[in-house]
């Protein structure tokens, strides 16, 4: 295991990544973590990522300086060369000009980190402070123009530093660089694989649930149901999952759940026919907000009847990811959010968790899923809120709006999935924005809904872009829409961007 300590980098997941790509597992930790902590966790390696702060500044991140006496080798990144320059006595500063983008570095010692490396390469810089002076027994292994102390090295204490970012795939041999520190000064073992990782938590469920009943709350979106696969592989019988039917979801989307799980996967999965009990609670309802509440507290009661109904359950299984303990857990203020899971679970059930995906990426758990033999269908599916079209409909929810959404929305997908469109755009979908508008369809007058067609790029569903669909796909969906779809007269496209404007439409 390489051990990457976070002090507050907005690259510091990354670098967890970039190793796993490796075949290396590796975790973040908060930088608070003791020399004995991380003793009894017997890293290969230890990076410590780059982080906002000055060194030389009061309340400044620090590590607990015995990990240095650890003997473990440490490669330090950006803010974390700048600490181990500042324990050994070196000298930190503020830079003239913060240096921020690609520069050139010149190697002037071509083992450690640079071993079988050219001397000149590209890097990405993103720096206010630099070193001016390196501690004794450190010697520079590159230099930039703006940058005389790029990298240095103890070797015989096992410290290295670079100042770039070797994280980041803009630094040309950035991933060689890890690649040296990891296999050839930390003399790790490339064998982290999917096969491997389902194996071991299959190991772990069955040591911790024994002969226990585990329920799960299956949605058919790809975290819940690669954990619904992977207990399951585990235990078997042992897990109940509860799909809730809240009436809302896409077409045909309930039943590829229960083809996939019931059928395939032979899963004892419960499947509550709940939309007259959501439809009523949202009849007249218009408010956004009220109308998330209103679903989300309903969801809870739905669940709650049916958990209360089976017997012996002591465990609650979650799609909990990695990403949700990082952003909730590693104490630098930067990245602090709070915790999604699964969402809306009643707070005072009486179960224990498991989370066995909480040390997963998302595109790890897609592959998890593909290891498991889910389909694409699911591992591949795209962004769906809890809400489901509820918050697609603008205004009260009705049955029949709800039609107009589900048709609308299974074109624009078989559309976009027969353009292989599908993996390039993050999420795309109709909505119902309830305003009629005049429109001649054969002699007739025709007076009908508009419907709306989002489409975004995204990386993590914080930010997007409108995704630029090609106008000829743009103009077969308008036209399947208006003819395949009772009510739908006329087709626009959103092109705004997150910020201002969000993914969904409430
Ligand atoms: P917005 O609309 O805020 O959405 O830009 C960002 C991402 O979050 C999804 N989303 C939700 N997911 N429950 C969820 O599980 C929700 O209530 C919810 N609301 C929005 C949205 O689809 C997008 O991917």
């Amino acid at each position: 295991m390489i051990l990457v300590l976070d002090f507050g980098s907005q690259y510091n997941q990354l670098i967890t990544r970039r190793i796993r790509e490796m075949g290396v597992y590796s975790e973040l930790h908060s930088h608070k973590l003791s020399a004995a902590e991380i003793r009894e966790m017997n890293p290969k390696g230890i990076i410590l990522s780059g982080g906002p702060n000055s060194v030389y500044a009061e309340n400044s991140f620090r590590c607990d300086p015995a990990i240095f006496d650890l003997g473990i080798p440490i490669l330090g990144v950006c803010y974390g060369m700048q600490l181990m320059v500042d324990h050994f006595g070196g000298k930190v500063e503020r830079a003239k000009d913060r240096e921020y983008g690609k520069a050139q570095i010149e190697v002037q010692n071509t083992n450690g980190l640079f071993r079988e490396l050219p001397e000149e390469q590209v890097v990405w810089m993103s720096h206010s402070d630099k070193v001016i002076e390196t501690p004794d027994n450190f010697t520079v292994d590159a230099v930039s123009p703006s940058c005389p102390i790029a990298a240095i090295s103890s070797v015989d204490q096992n410290l290295y530093g670079v100042q770039f970012h070797p994280e980041v795939k803009h630094s040309e041999y950035g991933n060689d660089v890890l690649r040296n520190f990891i296999f050839s000064i930390c003399k790790a073992e490339s064998n982290w694989t999917m096969e491997n990782f389902v194996e071991l938590e299959i190991e772990k469920i069955h040591k911790a649930v024994g002969d226990k009943k585990v329920l799960c709350a299956l949605s058919g979106g790809v975290d819940s149901s690669v954990v619904a696969a992977l207990i399951h592989r585990a235990i078997g019988d042992q897990l109940t999952c509860i799909f809730v039917d809240h009436g809302l979801l896409r077409k045909d989307e309930a039943k590829t759940v229960m083809e996939t799980f019931r059928d395939e996967f032979h899963m004892n999965v419960i499947k509550i026919d709940a939309k007259d009990r959501f439809l009523d609670k949202l009849q007249g309802v218009s408010d956004p907000e009220q109308k998330r509440k209103i679903i989300g507290n309903e969801f809870i009661y739905v669940f709650d009847d049916e958990a209360s109904k089976l017997e012996d359950v002591d465990y609650l299984a979650q799609g909990t990811l990695y990403t949700d303990i990082i952003e909730s857990g590693t104490d630098t203020a930067q990245t602090i959010k709070s915790h999604h899971n699964v969402g809306g679970l009643p707070e005072d059930m009486q179960f224990e968790l498991i989370e066995p995906l909480n040390t997963l990426f998302k595109d790890e758990v897609r592959e998890l899923g593909l290891e498991l033999g889910l389909p694409e269908e699911i591992v591949w599916r795209q962004p769906f809120p809890g809400p489901g079209l509820a918050i697609r409909i603008l205004g009260d929810v009705t049955e029949e709006k709800l039609a107009i959404v589900r048709e609308s929305d299974a074109i624009l997908r078989d559309e976009i999935a027969k353009a292989g469109l599908d993996r390039e755009i993050w999420q795309y979908f109709t909505v119902l924005p309830n305003i009629r508008s005049v429109g001649v369809m054969g002699d007739s007058r025709t007076y009908d809904h508009t419907i709306a067609i989002r489409a975004v790029t995204s990386v993590d569903g914080m930010t997007s872009d409108w995704a630029r669909i090609p106008l000829d796909i743009l103009e077969k969906i308008s036209n399947r829409m208006v003819n395949e779809v009772e009510q739908i007269n006329r087709v626009v496209y959103d092109v705004t961007s997150k910020p201002p404007s969000t993914i969904e439409w409430e």
